[in-house]
């Protein structure tokens, strides 16, 4: 496995390569990650993982600085899941002078949810993922794949529209969450949590599970107001246990609006367990 820094070191290590598929993260890889590279290892003629953490799509308050950095550890699960190539930049490699020129994302889909939460959020993950895009298939001439995990449901929607409506050569591909025995989603962040609080934090899924029930048996004479009480009694349940819920709600998968009876629905929760905010996601 070839580990490179530079997008000039990348585009020399690519040459050779028609169609890499591309699985771009933020190090401290978990089985999710690595669940995602081996899906991408039979779609192109090279598989391609970057790893960086994009200082962009922090907010002034969030773990930027704390975030886990473990590199060798990263490039073994990559080189034993099949990547054949790690691109690692550092700040100066990605972003050589303050990036002025921003990617924007649809308002309607991007000021919500996360976006809300977590304003600017996902125009720093259009803004590096466009850029890593631009790196990684500058050589391509064949098929391009980007795998992206569901877990962040809303940021794989982002993406899909940024790659449709920039007219972007390349297939974008949403990987299943990958869970714990407990059923808690894989996330970098699991690693914050206390023992106590790893315990915990499966309720999270619970409430989301319990919610996506709920909404499934509702008649559809009462759905609109029904799924609002069930959201707010969802939200004091997980409170009264000790989170911080920032929401648990119900959408329709289209576009994450609010939905009607008959709609494909999604219910998405982002709730803090201490220092620690936790998302996850249940298609229903
Ligand atoms: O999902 C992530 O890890 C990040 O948001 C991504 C897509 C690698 C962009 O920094």
């Amino acid at each position: 496995m070839n580990i490179v820094h530079t997008p000039a070191e990348l585009r020399a290590a690519l040459a050779p390569f028609q169609s890499p598929a591309f699985v771009p993260t933020m190090g401290n890889l978990h089985d999710g990650h690595l669940d995602l590279v081996r899906q991408a290892v039979p779609l192109g003629d090279v598989t391609v993982a970057s790893i960086f953490v994009n200082r962009l799509q922090f907010g002034p308050n969030e773990d930027f600085d704390t975030y886990p950095r473990t590199l060798q550890a990263d490039c073994d699960k990559l080189a034993d899941a099949g990547c054949h190539v790690v691109f690692a930049p550092n700040e100066r490699d990605l972003y050589p002078e303050p990036q002025t020129f921003t990617v924007a994302p649809d308002q309607a889909l991007a000021n919500i949810l996360e976006g809300h939460f977590r304003p600017g959020f996902f125009t720093g993950v259009c803004t590096v993922v466009m850029k890593l895009f631009q790196c990684v298939y500058a050589e391509s001439k064949g098929p391009r794949h980007a795998l992206f995990g569901k877990k962040d449901y809303q940021q794989l929607m982002v993406i899909r529209r940024m790659v449709e409506q920039f007219a972007l050569p390349i297939t974008v591909v949403g990987g299943e969450t990958q869970r714990a025995a407990d059923g808690l989603a894989l996330s970098s962040r699991n690693g914050y949590l206390s023992a106590a609080e790893r315990a915990e934090a499966v309720q999270l899924a619970q409430a989301l599970r319990r919610l996506a029930d709920a909404t499934r048996a509702l008649p559809e004479a009462s759905f609109a107001c029904a799924v609002g009480q069930l959201e707010h009694e969802a939200t004091q349940t997980l409170n009264r246990r000790g989170w911080r819920t920032d929401y648990l709600t119900v959408r329709r998968r289209r576009d994450l609006q609010a939905p009607a009876h008959g709609d494909s629905l999604v219910v998405l929760g982002a709730s803090r367990l201490g220092a620690t905010r936790l998302i996850d996601n249940l298609e229903c």
